[in-house]
């Protein structure tokens, strides 16, 4: 079946989160979270080294809306529910998909003033499950810098097996050789 034929939710819960893919109009908040988490977020992400514009941060949310809807990638934001699902406490998603196997890689991100309280683990929980029992996943991974400790924990927090280390895998956006983390969860055909 051709990926945008596919049907699914653009939005499930977990305990304390609304999970939902973006949509226009979100830049405000998504620029809000980016700018407050800027210094955490900068050493691991290359699209965080600068602070967005309001003008990047709603172009942003119009294409990953976009390339949910066309099943492309997997753009997900957490909002807290207690706020009325308008604070937006971080970002995840399922990202370089594979709709053959289904394989999905899962990233994460959370803005700073939420860190420390457990969203990320219990948002990367229920995607991890949406994954696998919505969207038939074969095979659900996080990769992350050997180096990043916060996100190392995520996975193993979660019980994902360390399948791996790829050394000296690529480089990180300073420039620096980067050896790399694969953790993955598979659920193998009978
Ligand atoms: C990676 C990242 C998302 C982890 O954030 P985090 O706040 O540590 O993760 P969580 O939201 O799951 O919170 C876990 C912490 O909350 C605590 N916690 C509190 N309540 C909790 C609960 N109900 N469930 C789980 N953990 C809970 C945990 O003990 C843990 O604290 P500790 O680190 O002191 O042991 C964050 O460091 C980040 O955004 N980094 C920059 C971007 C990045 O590197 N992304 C990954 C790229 S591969």
């Amino acid at each position: 079946m051709k990926p945008i034929l596919r049907d699914f939710p653009d939005h499930f819960e977990s305990e304390r989160l609304l999970i939902r893919g973006p949509r226009p109009g979100d830049g405000a908040e998504l620029n809000a979270a980016v700018t407050e988490s800027l210094a955490e977020l900068k050493p691991w992400m290359p699209w965080a080294q600068k602070p967005p514009t309001l003008a990047e941060s709603e172009e942003n949310a119009r294409r990953g809306y976009t390339r949910f809807f066309t099943r492309e990638d997997l753009w997900l934001l957490l909002f807290l529910k207690e706020s009325g699902s308008s604070t937006l406490v971080g970002g995840s998603g399922l990202h370089r998909i594979n709709w053959d196997v289904p394989s999905f890689e899962i990233g994460y991100w959370v803005r700073t003033s939420y860190a420390g309280q457990g969203y990320i683990t219990e948002a990367v929980a229920v995607i991890t499950d949406f994954a696998f029992d919505v969207l038939g996943a074969r095979r659900v991974f996080i990769k992350c810098d050997a180096k990043n400790e916060r996100s190392a924990a995520v996975a193993r927090r979660l019980g994902f097996p360390l399948e791996g280390t790829l050394h000296c895998d690529t480089r990180d956006h300073f420039g620096n050789l980067r050896d790399t983390l694969v953790f993955a969860k598979v659920r193998k055909e009978e």
